[in-house]
């Protein structure tokens, strides 16, 4: 399909698919169904499936354009700040292989919005058949999607969402809000069965104004505003150990013996926070001074967790591309693929950690960490 068709063609599918769901600027603070962790409790993790049926890259014949050529696909990712980041490059780099069809033109942007939107640029120019985005921030993308929309290239947004435009064809990712949310909540059920009255909490979150910092700290700090915690502080350690670790520092300093719960918004801000409580004598996990709570659930979350170290960790699932793959083939085929598609997420614990607890009515489950599931993790 020439590409200027394909324009028009995407223009009418991308305005049908978010009228269907409500818009997804909508849907990505307040997503119709979330997906609520599935994993049951004290079972090895399995393998996450996609939310949607999306079969493994390598199962499906190459993927070709209609000339048998590769498909040309321009990633622009958001960087290299965390493990969790590594198994979505991974992922990414393994479905979109040439051994599977695609010529992929991968660009990590360091963390730097205006090197991202020049990678997209760049991918335009290329002419490449479809471009991957993860959104550093969720907002300023109005005019290079029109960019893109103008060229006649289709967008697939994964992982963090874009807030203030609609010019793409599927979102594919983790629900930040409810991971925020779950946090809160179980750090509810878990004080209230350890007779804990009274919560003094400090936020490390993610990078300002990434969606994934949005989602977890309004959803965490909706249960705090309701339970009528005291939210001490709360700082950017932009996703990475190093950032985590100086916030930490600060933040010992600050409020040193006035604090009992340390969320941080992802696995590697955690580790650092470890290491800053551990040089200034605070002691954190399970019968310690801090609760500390994660999310990501990488492999080296997990075994933080398993060490009695991190006390709980709520999963953002870094294997989309697959998910993505089987956009990129409804559209080939001449398909409208979902305007969003959610991977589901798991929540873990050490068992006696593990405690009942509910995200808006829906009863959760949480995952036993053990061997074998932190074997089976990424
Ligand atoms: O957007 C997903 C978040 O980005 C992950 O939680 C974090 O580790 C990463 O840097």
């Amino acid at each position: 399909m020439k590409k200027k068709v394909l324009a028009v063609v995407l223009a009418s599918t991308m305005a049908l698919a978010l009228a269907a769901c409500g818009g997804q600027a909508a849907a990505t603070s307040a997503p119709a169904e979330p997906a609520a962790p599935a994993a049951v409790e004290e079972a090895p993790a399995e393998e996450p499936a996609p939310a949607e049926e999306a079969a493994p890259a390598e199962e499906a014949a190459p993927a070709e354009d209609a000339g048998g050529d590769l498909i040309s696909v321009g990633f622009a990712q958001v960087g290299h700040e965390s493990d969790w980041r590594t198994a979505s490059t991974k992922s990414a780099q393994d479905v979109f292989s040439e051994a599977n069809g695609y010529n992929l033109s991968f660009v990590d942007c360091d963390n730097d919005s205006a090197a991202q939107l020049e990678a997209v640029r760049s991918f335009i120019e290329q002419d490449v058949d479809y471009i991957i985005i993860d959104p550093i921030v969720s907002t300023g993308w109005d005019t290079v999607l029109g960019e893109c929309e103008e060229a006649g290239i289709p967008v697939i947004v994964i992982d963090r969402t874009i807030d203030d435009s609609d010019k793409y064809v599927s979102w594919v990712g983790s629900d930040f809000l409810t991971e925020g949310k779950a946090a809160g909540e179980w750090l509810k059920a878990y004080a209230d069965a350890q007779g804990i009255k009274e919560i003094n909490a400090l936020i490390i979150q993610g990078t300002t104004g990434s969606s994934a910092q949005i989602g977890r700290t309004d959803g965490f700090c909706e249960v705090a505003d309701r339970e009528g915690w005291t939210v001490l502080d709360k700082q950017t350690g932009d996703f990475t150990e190093a950032g985590g670790q100086e916030v930490m520092e600060s933040f010992c300093k600050s409020y040193a013996g006035k604090f009992n719960v340390v969320v941080c918004e992802n696995d590697n801000e955690a580790f650092g926070a470890m290491t800053a409580m551990d040089n200034a004598g605070v002691t954190y996990g399970p019968g310690n001074d801090v609760i500390l709570i994660s999310y990501d659930a990488c492999t080296a979350g997990l075994k933080e967790v398993q060490a009695g170290k991190i006390t709980a960790d709520f999963e953002c699932n870094p294997l989309a591309a697959p998910t993505v793959e089987q956009v990129i083939k409804t559209l080939q085929s001449g398909g409208t693929p979902e305007a969003q598609i959610l991977v589901p997420d798991n929540w873990y614990a050490l068992k006696d950690q593990i405690v009942p607890f509910s995200v808006d009515g829906n009863a959760m489950s949480m995952t036993e960490v053990t061997d074998a599931v932190i074997e089976a993790q990424y």
